[in-house]
């Protein structure tokens, strides 16, 4: 409890005005630091806004400054005194109150502080023990930046599309399985045994429903849960910002969705983004850079090689090429800095992507030079060299496989890989860009049927419907990605609004009659009973925070994030519940047995 008089009059970081000069304050916050010069006592006292310098002097307050004396870093203390100019020589411009200190004659502990783990104002801190005291950590100044900013970013998503006709509706968190591709997180029911809850891995259906209920335009900031095995940018737990509108085009969408991008960096960052954003096909995507999420700060394209390879007599390539593989090649400019050793890390490198070997090749006094270019005809060198478009000095790497993924995958990264070493990945840049014309359908090996690219409920192009019975990989869908730097934003697409087509489609994906109606018949119900034609799009909150604050860990942005195993060091959760509550729900715990 704080008194009346205790209650602050100004915050730490105000204190910076020169119109302050002999006004009396109280402060309330933390200590950051003490320290006891010769006589006087001083405090640098922290809240959400700075730090502030407090001096306590026994001559002429000595109950105040004995009280001064006994306090410790991250007690909380109220505190009453007189702003003063500081002398010349005792000015701290590294502050932005740094003019100022505050000769207190009153000073109360409202707190007292154990001794912290870490110093507030400490630089590097292990990020386990972070976690496992994020409230000590939420007071360091980066954290609460971190949090401020989302916050503002939330706020300014909020005006624009409140602005623009939205409202927002929350959606179930207790649900039924959504298909968004990652392993749901389960609810057991109380009530009714053997039964689960899953928790939303985005609100995609519902939204669809708002919009045959008629409400036109939705947002929401929506929680999603995905239990997927997790990197720097994913988490358990995350936030989008899901958006839903009816009777509208691929156009609309992507055309309102960039202005609010751009009046997020403009109102936040002061930041100006040319619009239209760029857009580029999946498929080219695919063929310069290997990827659906190209980072476009760097040029580095990939060139398909593989008719070459056809052409050599290097028996890796001609292999691969006569059974329908791939080779792909990766220029790399300035090449020749890369030395014996960097190329065989590089090889270690796309092995972790599954490539069997990686060759190169050096172009020196206009020609190829490398252990393997016997295998090449002069004319056959020419040709590559022309393709290619190497200049002198360039590294040719190539990548060659049956299994396209595997090359896609270890050249894409190998692209990524260069950019780093040659230090291309300009942090000052901001490139945007939509992926559109993504397939409909991939191929699932393992398991020998088709997968949605993005979700069962996009819409194929209309003029690619005929090729649904006829080729169905080679149908494209209304979706479209919103791509930042080589990571994805967002993503969304157009909706089937029709039974008949939506019914076609979980048929083509294998999922029958039967199943279908269980998972989603009440979706199946509702498109026949009037459907607006419909589409909307999700944007991963934290990554957009994330990229935008210049971070590269995903957990810097969220008050409360789980680690890398998905647990929550401070809260120690997930953990075990009594055996009353599994008596409850109907549950045995058996024991877990790893590989079985
Ligand atoms: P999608 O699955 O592409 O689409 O998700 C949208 C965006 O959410 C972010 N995201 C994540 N962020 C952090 N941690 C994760 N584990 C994680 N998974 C996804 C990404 C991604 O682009 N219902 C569709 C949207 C739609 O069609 O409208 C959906 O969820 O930034």
């Amino acid at each position: 409890m704080i008194k009346k008089e205790q209650q602050r009059t100004i915050y730490c970081g105000e204190v910076k005005e020169d119109s302050l000069n002999g006004k009396r304050i109280v402060i309330n916050g933390w200590v950051q630091n003490y320290r006891d010069h010769g006589d006087l006592t001083f405090l640098d006292v922290r809240d959400r806004t700075g730090i502030v310098q407090l001096v306590f002097d026994p001559k002429t307050d000595p109950e105040a400054h004995s009280i001064a004396k006994k306090v410790r870093s991250e007690d909380v203390i109220s505190a009453s005194g007189i702003v003063h100019f500081r002398t010349e020589e005792n000015i701290n411009p590294k502050i932005p109150t740094g003019r100022f200190e505050v000769k207190c004659d009153t000073i109360e502990i409202l707190s007292k502080s154990k001794t912290p783990p870490f110093q507030i104002d400490q630089e590097e801190i292990n990020e386990e023990v972070r976690l496992k005291y994020r409230f000590l950590d939420i007071r360091r100044p980066f954290m609460l930046k971190n949090l401020y900013n989302r916050h503002k970013i939330v706020s300014t998503v909020r005006n624009f599309l409140n602005q623009n006709g939205f409202i927002e509706v929350e959606t179930p968190i207790l649900n039924k399985s959504t298909p968004e591709g990652a392993r749901d997180f389960l609810v057991p029911s109380r009530l009714s045994h053997g039964k689960f809850y899953a928790l939303p891995q985005s609100p995609q259906i519902f939204k669809q429903l708002l919009m045959i209920g008629g409400v036109e335009r939705y947002y929401q900031i929506a929680k999603c849960f995905r239990d997927e095995d997790l990197r720097s940018d994913r988490q358990p737990e995350f936030t989008q910002i899901d958006i839903e509108m009816s009777f509208i085009t691929q156009d609309d969408i992507i055309s309102l969705m960039e202005k609010m991008i751009a009046t997020v960096l403009k109102e936040n960052y002061n930041i100006d983004i040319k619009l239209p954003i760029r857009r580029m096909t999946y498929k080219e995507a695919i063929d310069k850079y290997a990827s659906d999420r190209p980072d476009l700060r760097f040029g580095l394209e990939i060139v398909d090689v593989t008719h070459i390879g056809l052409k050599s007599d290097f028996a890796v390539f001609k292999n691969v090429a006569e059974k329908g593989g791939m080779i792909k090649c990766l220029p790399v400019p300035d090449g020749s800095k890369l030395s014996r050793k960097d190329l065989d890390d590089l090889i270690a490198f796309v092995g972790k992507y599954g490539a069997k070997g990686m060759a190169w090749m050096r172009v020196k006094d206009g020609k190829l030079e490398s252990n393997i270019v016997k295998y090449f005809s002069e004319e056959v060198q020419k040709e590559l060299i022309q393709v290619t478009n190497a200049k002198e000095d360039y590294t040719l790497l190539f990548i060659g496989d049956t299994n396209k993924k595997i090359v896609y995958d270890s050249i894409s990264n190998l692209r990524l890989n260069i950019a780093d070493r040659f230090n291309l990945k300009d942090k000052n840049k901001l490139e945007f860009v939509w992926i559109v014309d993504f397939p409909l359908f991939e191929w699932n090996e393992e398991e020998n049927r088709y997968d949605s690219v993005h979700h069962p409920f996009t819409a194929p192009l209309i003029e690619d419907l005929d090729l649904l019975d006829k080729d169905p990989l080679k149908v494209r869908s209304q979706a479209y990605d919103l791509v930042l730097n080589g990571i994805e934003l967002g993503g969304g697409s157009i909706r089937i609004h029709n039974t008949e087509l939506q019914k076609k489609i979980f048929s083509l994906l294998n999922i029958s009659e039967e199943e279908a109606m269980k998972k989603f018949g009440f979706l199946l119900e509702a498109l026949s009973y009037g459907a607006p034609p419909h589409g909307g799009l999700a944007f991963g909150l934290d990554r957009m925070v994330m990229e935008f604050e210049g971070l590269s860990n995903i957990r810097d942005v969220i008050a409360f994030p789980k680690t890398q195993k998905g647990v929550d060091l401070m809260c120690d959760s997930p953990s075990e519940v009594t055996n009353k509550q599994l008596e409850e729900l109907g549950i045995k715990i058996v024991e877990y047995k790893a590989n079985k």
